[in-house]
């Protein structure tokens, strides 16, 4: 055990090592206007790069390897992988100028363009700091609400935190035991429906999967983190002109339920700051990091006008997480990613619901995944599926997407603990207890230093 530990540490380190290469590469190879803020600091050296990792939580089916999709540079399925040649970007389409005039009827028009300056901002990708003026004013928004005290977990995983696991039921925590409450979206409501989002960019490739969604005429939602809105708030204001949702995603992409609840308000609030900024509008939808989340941290979302959306869990302790952001990494293989999603479409026949999948738009291999492979196949399966986004497959009006736009008072619910809490039978969650802590482990968003935290924390019982 402690060698599989110790192997399996090298190669997330190696993995995380290999992505944070990737940035500094894309980053001198994107044209100047982009800004390359704190992904691009280099680690540590001479680490493997390439890993014989497999996970037990990762399913590898028998299923036949697609095609490669006729006309498109999207490479074959087995070439998706950590170690593929990163292809070129494309340029945004549309300019879109202050004062044009958005889809949301009522919400107001484009602000003047965004101009980054870094001191006005958080550090990227750093846990926004909670000792500023700005949070402050928005920690004032919890007034009048009920925050449980509920306790920060040590690292918002399970094994790393044994007692706040051991009351994961009483907490509402996702990660342990994939506990979600009434307010908490998870789904679709029509059976067949699968609600698409896409996490953590706007990324270098996302303009391609714009272009690819515009020509399939498919409207996502799109989690947005703070760190990259700063860095490429042209692409969000693509997203969000062509029609897409814009929701939460944090600033730093931090397990919530580890952070106080300023750090919490700091992380939102940034996030959401960034989005407003940018495009003129304040979300009222978000989702957790990993899932992440508990019933301090859903009541604190509620408060600040913020609908937790979290994907799918089926009740078995599976969840409908394709897994791509293992990819990069090198922790999964293309294949076996897009294997998942099969699996994953298949379990969704059995559902009553439509459901929603966690997909990320931040890397090479996941947009390619996307636009090669999962949605294709999506739009091929039998029984016909309808893709949507998740606001609109939940009849959500897409004026009361946004703050500015809302005239609904009763949404965002006030209440985040009132209400019937729904629990899946057996463990759910991201990776649950008996599984890996792989929700907050080789996501390369998060800095080498809490990967080794978490691996340490998870000790010997990791890969068992
Ligand atoms: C796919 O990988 C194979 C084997 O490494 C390589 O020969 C081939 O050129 C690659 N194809 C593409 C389109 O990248
Ligand atoms: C939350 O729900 C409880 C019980 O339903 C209620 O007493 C309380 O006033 C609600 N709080 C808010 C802020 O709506
Ligand atoms: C998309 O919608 C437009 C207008 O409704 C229609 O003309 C076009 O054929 C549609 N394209 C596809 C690929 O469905
Ligand atoms: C699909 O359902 C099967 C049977 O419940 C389960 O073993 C598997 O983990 C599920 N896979 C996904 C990706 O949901
Ligand atoms: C307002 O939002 C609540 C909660 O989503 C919903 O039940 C209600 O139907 C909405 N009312 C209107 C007028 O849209």
């Amino acid at each position: 055990m402690q060698l599989q530990a110790f192997v399996a540490l090298l190669s997330l380190l190696g993995a995380a090592n290999a992505t944070q290469d990737r940035h500094v590469r894309l980053g001198k190879r994107q044209n100047a206007g982009a800004v390359v803020g704190s992904s691009s600091t280099s680690q540590s050296s001479g680490l493997p790069t390439t890993t014989s990792f497999t996970s037990s939580a990762t399913s590898i089916s028998n299923s036949p390897v697609p095609t490669t999709p006729v006309g498109t540079t999207i490479p074959p399925l087995a070439n998706i992988t950590s170690g593929m040649a990163t292809p070129s970007t494309v340029p945004v389409t549309a300019t879109y100028s202050a004062g044009s005039t958005p889809l949301i009827s009522g919400a107001p028009v484009l602000p003047t363009p965004f101009v980054f300056q870094a001191a006005s901002w958080p550090t990227q990708d750093q846990i926004a700091p909670s000792d500023s003026v700005e949070v402050s004013q928005w920690m004032e928004e919890l007034t009048g609400f009920n925050i449980p005290d509920i306790s920060p977990t040590a690292d918002g995983t399970c094994v790393g935190d044994p007692v706040a696991a051991s009351q994961a039921a009483s907490r509402g925590w996702w990660t342990c035991g994939g506990y979600t409450r009434a307010t908490d979206i998870t789904s679709c409501p029509t059976k067949m429906t699968w609600g698409v989002s896409f996490d953590d960019g706007p990324g270098f490739y996302t303009q391609e999967l714009l272009n690819y969604l515009a020509s399939k005429n498919l409207t996502s939602t799109f989690f947005v983190i703070g760190s990259r809105i700063v860095e490429r708030p042209q692409v969000l204001v693509e997203e969000y002109m062509a029609g897409h949702e814009i929701a939460v995603h944090t600033w730093s992409h931090r397990p919530l339920t580890m952070l106080t609840t300023a750090q919490v308000v700091a992380e939102l609030g940034w996030a959401r700051k960034a989005i407003k900024d940018v495009i003129g509008v304040t979300p009222t939808l978000m989702r957790p990091p990993f899932g992440d989340i508990d019933d301090r941290v859903r009541a604190i979302s509620l408060a600040m006008g913020m609908v937790p959306v979290i994907w799918t869990s089926t009740g078995t302790g599976a969840t409908f997480d394709t897994n791509d952001w293992k990819v990069p990494g090198g922790v999964v293989t293309g294949p076996q990613s897009f294997a998942t999603f099969e699996a994953i479409l298949g379990n969704a026949t059995m559902l009553n619901t439509g459901f929603v999948v966690l997909e990320h738009d931040l890397y090479p291999q996941t947009v390619d995944l996307a636009i090669g492979y999962t949605l294709p196949a999506a739009m091929n399966f039998t029984p016909s599926l309808t893709l949507d986004s998740i606001g609109h497959c939940n009849g959500i009006p897409s004026t009361n997407l946004y703050r500015e736009s809302n005239t609904n008072t009763s949404f965002p619910y006030a209440n985040s603990t009132s209400g019937d809490s729904s629990v899946p039978s057996g463990s759910g969650g991201n990776g649950g207890s008996s599984t890996t802590t792989s929700g907050a482990l080789s996501n390369a968003i998060m800095p080498i230093s809490m990967i080794v935290a978490s691996l340490l924390a998870a000790g010997g019982s990791l890969l068992m």
